[in-house]
């Protein structure tokens, strides 16, 4: 299991360091409690993150503090057209924002999608979620023109954004 230092360059804090590193098993509880902090609207239920984390462990990174626990995650499905990725999720717990992990997350399992010959990248946002939208565009994701209804059901449209590796 490899373990990146995270580059954030800001002072050092009693929480730090944190850590890039793949999902263990051991850390579905965790996975879920950041979950439901960073998606209150609607967190996945633990059997959900479970399956995914049996489908998917190879992408499904966390942002481990040692002993403050996990304050990230990244997730990516992938279909069975090989060459294609959906980041599925990416969150970052509320007292950790804004200092770069939300970037190092996604750079990483960008990286990690390279390696693996994944030449095409998806996902979704909330069309009003900026912070996320700015994130995106800024590692090379483009949006489609309009947000497509419904997208998640009633009233849940979503920006449909890619990004060619
Ligand atoms: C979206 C999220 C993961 C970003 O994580 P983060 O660690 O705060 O982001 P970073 O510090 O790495 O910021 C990266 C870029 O995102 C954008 N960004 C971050 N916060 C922003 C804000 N409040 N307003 C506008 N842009 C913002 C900026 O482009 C920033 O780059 P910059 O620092 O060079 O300006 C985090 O806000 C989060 O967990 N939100 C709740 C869950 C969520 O909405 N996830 C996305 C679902 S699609």
């Amino acid at each position: 299991m490899s373990t990146l230092p995270t580059d954030d360059s800001r002072p050092p804090t009693m929480d730090r360091p944190l850590h890039i590193r793949q999902v263990e098993e051991a850390d579905l509880p965790e996975l879920v409690r950041l979950d439901a902090e960073a998606f209150p609207e609607g967190p996945y239920p633990f059997f959900t993150l479970r399956q995914l984390f049996d489908l998917y462990p190879d992408h499904l990174l966390v942002l481990d503090g040692g002993e403050s626990g996990l304050h990230g995650y990244v997730l990516v499905g992938m279909p069975r057209d090989a060459g294609r990725g959906w980041i599925l999720s990416l969150g970052v717990t509320r007292d950790r924002r804004g200092r770069g992990h939300g970037r190092q997350l996604m750079r990483e399992v960008l990286r990690r999608l390279r390696d693996d010959a994944v030449h095409e990248v998806l996902l979704t946002v909330e069309p009003a979620n900026t912070a996320a939208i700015e994130l995106y565009r800024s590692l090379g994701f483009l949006a489609e023109s309009a947000p497509r209804k419904d997208y998640f059901g009633p009233g849940a449209d979503r920006l449909v954004m890619t990004l060619h590796l």
